[in-house]
This record gives structure tokens, C-alpha cells and sequence, in this order.
């Protein structure tokens, strides 16, 4: 072996090395970096569980994860036969949850505002949704906030950018608001975590029906009757067990194939020296770790960064300037240190679908990362007070602006969404949409 190879492996990682396991000093400096950062020193930290090893993702307190849960809230999730309490006859039976939060979108819109019932079309991803003539703006199921993506939302403890559901983690201490303003938030009551208490509201929010036509004429009875056994039957074909199928069928969304995960459990060459560097600036000089930490790069807080508001794109729907939602956690908290934060998401898979932040208003990974290295808020309606200390000019070169955004783009992609999603659901209906125009370009017909 060279000698100056063996002398450098003794000073960048103080043991020698044999000639075919020469370390690259990129992948020791990123280990260093990560072990750094790490809670708990090690990278283990950063690793994400396999999505069938039930122990080790988060389980909801009330609802532990089983394959039949799984199963059904696979099915739940994407059956648009479930869409039966549209406002208009001819928006019935033509949407379900993925219409929103499609999988190869990263179960984000694909455009910068989800249109559920009143909506037609779907493009290739979601793209060219549009709105129903005969319904009016307020009568479509739309919010104004771009959806969250539900990829790796076992670590989410309280859900939506506020926060406001669940009963345990951040929200203990809020429970005289809970119904109060927002009757939507009457099921932190249940005692159940965010996506527990959530998706019983969400199925009423996004007018979908679970009952007999469910059960008996498509075909779901059995699938409740193996996954919940356990509950009494005048208990057991309801809003809460249908909303435990979704939110298991939720919790097994992890992206442990993306090529970061992949690394992390040693695999040098996963990802490339661009990456490498890009995910050191992550983890040190970028500050991006200080809030998207975990293995799922998400965190239960909130922090403002001042970016813009849905109602600030031209042609949104069903939003404006007094928007709850523009108040971010202000806006369930009501007090004032808590407005206009907003909780930290989640970011894996971000490269499916370029429309960034609750208010949409960037269109590239590139225009995140030097939104971040810029520091200036963009919205001037969010007071200076409430920006976060750690959003600032972070000084990045336009090469590491570059390498950062190549690790959030590729490095945190999971290329194999595709397993999370049936083969056909049980009305063999088209899906996530079964609109006339979606189902030509779904290819269902
Ligand atoms: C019309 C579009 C639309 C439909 C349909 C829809 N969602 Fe959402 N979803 C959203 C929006 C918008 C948000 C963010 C809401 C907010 O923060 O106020 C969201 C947020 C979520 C979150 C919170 C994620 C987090 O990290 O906090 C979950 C979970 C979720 N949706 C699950 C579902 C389920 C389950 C269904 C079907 C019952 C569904 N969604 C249907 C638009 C939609
Ligand atoms: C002060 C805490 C904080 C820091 C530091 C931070 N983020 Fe974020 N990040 C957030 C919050 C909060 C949001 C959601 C903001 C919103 O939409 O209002 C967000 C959103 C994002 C999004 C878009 C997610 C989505 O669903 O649209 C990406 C990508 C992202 N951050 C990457 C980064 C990178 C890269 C860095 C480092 C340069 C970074 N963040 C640093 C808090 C932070």
C-alpha cells in the first residue's frame, strides 16, 4: 500500500486500513457530522424502520399497528367509493383521500392546492385538477393551505401545520380550545394522537361515508370484521375504526428506501460525492437540522419563517388574507407568540411534486434552499417578532447551494412509493379519481 494512503487514513479516522476498504474521507466526515448532532450519538438515530416492522414505528396510544389495519386503511385510503356525501350528484363517488395526497406526488396534490369533491381531472400527477362548473368556490372541498404529505407521518405527534389535532405532546395544555372555536378538534377528547383523532374528522371534512352500501354492497364488512375482531360489532363499522385502518395504513408510509437511508445502514456508494457534501451542509453549516431533525427530518414544533400564503397565489380558491390557516399554530392557540408558526414537515420525497411551503409559493428545491441561505422573510403581513431565531442569511457558496439541494432531492427520494399503493380497491372503481376526464388520463378506460 502507498504509505501516504496509510498516513491518511491514520490522521482522518486514526486506525489504519487495508488497501480495498480505503474509507472516503467524504463518508468519514459525514458520519462525524451526524454523530455530532445525533441525540443519542449514533446514527442509528437517522434510521428509518422497515414499513412492515410494526414495533418499531411510532404506534398510535389506542390503535397498535396490525397487517389487517394495515390493509384496510390501504384500501379506505384510495376508494373513491367512499366519496358519497359530495355536495352535487355528479361529484359523487369521484374522489377519496389520494386525490389530495397523491403517491406519486409524494402523496402531496401535485399542484399547489388539493381539489377534492367539485374537482375533475388529474393529469399525470395531479396537475390539472380543476374545478367542477356547477359548483362554487365555497361549495368545493379545498383548504387554504397546501396539503402536508402524509409520507413518514408516524412521527407526527399533533397534525396539520397547526397542530391542532391530537390529544398528547404539544397540545397538552390546550384542551379548553378543544371544539371550541373548531368542533373539528372535539376528538382531541377521545384521547387519541394526531392522526387517530384527525382522520375521524377527515373523512366527515372530505365528505366520505363509511355504511351499509360500504360494508355490504362494496364489500368491506369482512376486512373490519379481521381487523377489529376485537371491538364489540355495534362498535365495530364506525367513523373511529375506519380512521384506525387509515391511520395504520398511514403509519406504515415510511421512505426507507430512499438512497439516505440506504447509506446510513452503510452503503458508501448510495449516494453521490455531491450528496455527500450536500447532507454534511444539512447537518452543520445550513442549520437545516436544527429543525428537521429525526429520522424523518420532521419535527412536533413550530417556527416561523415568513413565506407566503396561499391566498397570495393568483387563482386560489376558497381563501383570503383572513384565512385561519395563514395564522399557522395561532391560529387553534389563539395566543399571539404562537402566530404565524408553522410546525416543520416532514421532507423526503419533496422532489415529486414542486410546489413548496403551506402557501405554495416556491416551484424548485433550488428556490427552497436559497429562500433558507437568503434569511428574508418573503410575506410582510408576518411581524419580524416572529421569526424564527434560527432563519437568517446562512452565507452558502452557489456550489453548496447546489449540492445541498442535490441530497434534498435525490438523497431523500424514495423511488418505490409504488409498493404503498393497491392493486384495485374493492368497488374496483378508478383511482384516486373516477371522474370522467380523470379516468381517460388514469388510463381506467
Ligand atoms: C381536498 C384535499 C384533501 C383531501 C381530500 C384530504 N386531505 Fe389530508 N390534508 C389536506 C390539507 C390541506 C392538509 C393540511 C391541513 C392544515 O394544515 O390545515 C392535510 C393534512 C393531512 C394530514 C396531516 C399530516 C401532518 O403531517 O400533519 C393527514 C394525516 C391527512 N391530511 C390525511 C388525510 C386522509 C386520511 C384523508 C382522507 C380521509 C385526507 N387527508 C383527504 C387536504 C386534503
Ligand atoms: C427554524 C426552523 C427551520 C430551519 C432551520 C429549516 N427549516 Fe425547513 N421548514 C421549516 C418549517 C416551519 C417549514 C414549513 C414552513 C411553512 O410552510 O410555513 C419548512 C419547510 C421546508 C421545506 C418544504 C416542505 C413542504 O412540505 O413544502 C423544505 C424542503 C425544507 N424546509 C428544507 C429545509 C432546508 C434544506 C433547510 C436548511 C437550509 C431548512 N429547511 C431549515 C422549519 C425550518
Amino acid at each position: 500500500m502507498n504509505k501516504w494512503i496509510w498516513i491518511l487514513c491514520l490522521v482522518l479516522i486514526g486506525q489504519s486500513c487495508s488497501e480495498d476498504s480505503l474509507p472516503n474521507p467524504l463518508d468519514v466526515k459525514l458520519q462525524k457530522t451526524l454523530r455530532s448532532v445525533s441525540p443519542t450519538g449514533d446514527m442509528e438515530h437517522f434510521i428509518l424502520p422497515a414499513s412492515n416492522d410494526y414495533a418499531s414505528i411510532p404506534n398510535g396510544r389506542k390503535n397498535p399497528l396490525t397487517e389487517e389495519k394495515v390493509e384496510l386503511g390501504k384500501m379506505l385510503f384510495f376508494e373513491t367509493g367512499l366519496a358519497r356525501d359530495a355536495v352535487y350528484s355528479n361529484g359523487a363517488g369521484t374522489y377519496s383521500c389520494a386525490t389530495c395526497h397523491v403517491p406519486s406526488a409524494g402523496y402531496m396534490p401535485g399542484r399547489e392546492q388539493g381539489i377534492a369533491d367539485g374537482g375533475f381531472g388529474f393529469g399525470l400527477n395531479g396537475e390539472s385538477r380543476e374545478q367542477m362548473s356547477n359548483y362554487k368556490a365555497n361549495e368545493l372541498d379545498v383548504q387554504g393551505a397546501r396539503p402536508i404529505s402524509v409520507l413518514n407521518v408516524a412521527y407526527v405527534t399533533n397534525t396539520t401545520w397547526s397542530g391542532k389535532f391530537g390529544a398528547f405532546d404539544a397540545n397538552v395544555g390546550t384542551e379548553y380550545l378543544w371544539g371550541l372555536d373548531d368542533p373539528t378538534t372535539v376528538t382531541n377528547h377521545l384521547g387519541l394522537d394526531g392522526l387517530e383523532a384527525q382522520n375521524i374528522e377527515g373523512l366527515i371534512v372530505h365528505r366520505m361515508v363509511v355504511d351499509e352500501y360500504v360494508l355490504d354492497t362494496l364489500g368491506y364488512r369482512q376486512m373490519f370484521d379481521d381487523a377489529f375482531g376485537d371491538f364489540a360489532e355495534d362498535e365495530r363499522y364506525s367513523l373511529l375504526t375506519s380512521s384506525f385502518a387509515i391511520s395504520a395504513y398511514l403509519r406504515s408510509l415510511i421512505t426507507n428506501e430512499a438512497p439516505f437511508q440506504d447509506w446510513l445502514k452503510g452503503d458508501n456508494d448510495a449516494i453521490s460525492e455531491s450528496e455527500k457534501r450536500g447532507a454534511v451542509l444539512f447537518y452543520s453549516k445550513a442549520g437545516c437540522y436544527r429543525c428537521h431533525q429525526g429520522p424523518a427530518m420532521s419535527a412536533n414544533e413550530f417556527h416561523g419563517i415568513g413565506v407566503n400564503d396561499l391566498c397570495d397565489l393568483p387563482g386560489a380558491l376558497a381563501t383570503g388574507i383572513h384565512d385561519i390557516r395563514n395564522m399557522g399554530r395561532g391560529g387553534f392557540t389563539l395566543q399571539e407568540e404562537d402566530l404565524f408558526k408553522f410546525k416543520v414537515p416532514g421532507i423526503y420525497n419533496m422532489a415529486d411534486s414542486p410546489f413548496y411551503f403551506h402557501g405554495s409559493s416556491k416551484n424548485s428545491l433550488r428556490e427552497v434552499v436559497e429562500y433558507f441561505n437568503d434569511g428574508l422573510p418573503e410575506n410582510p403581513r408576518v411581524p419580524q417578532e416572529q421569526i424564527s431565531s434560527f432563519f437568517h442569511p446562512l452565507n452558502l457558496s452557489e456550489g453548496e447551494i447546489d449540492d445541498l439541494t442535490e441530497f434534498l432531492e435525490r438523497s431523500l427520494r424514495d423511488p418505490n412509493l409504488e409498493r404503498y399503493v393497491p392493486e384495485q380497491v374493492l368497488s374496483n372503481n378508478c383511482f384516486p379519481n373516477n371522474d370522467p376526464i380523470s379516468r381517460k388520463e388514469l388510463g381506467c378506460e
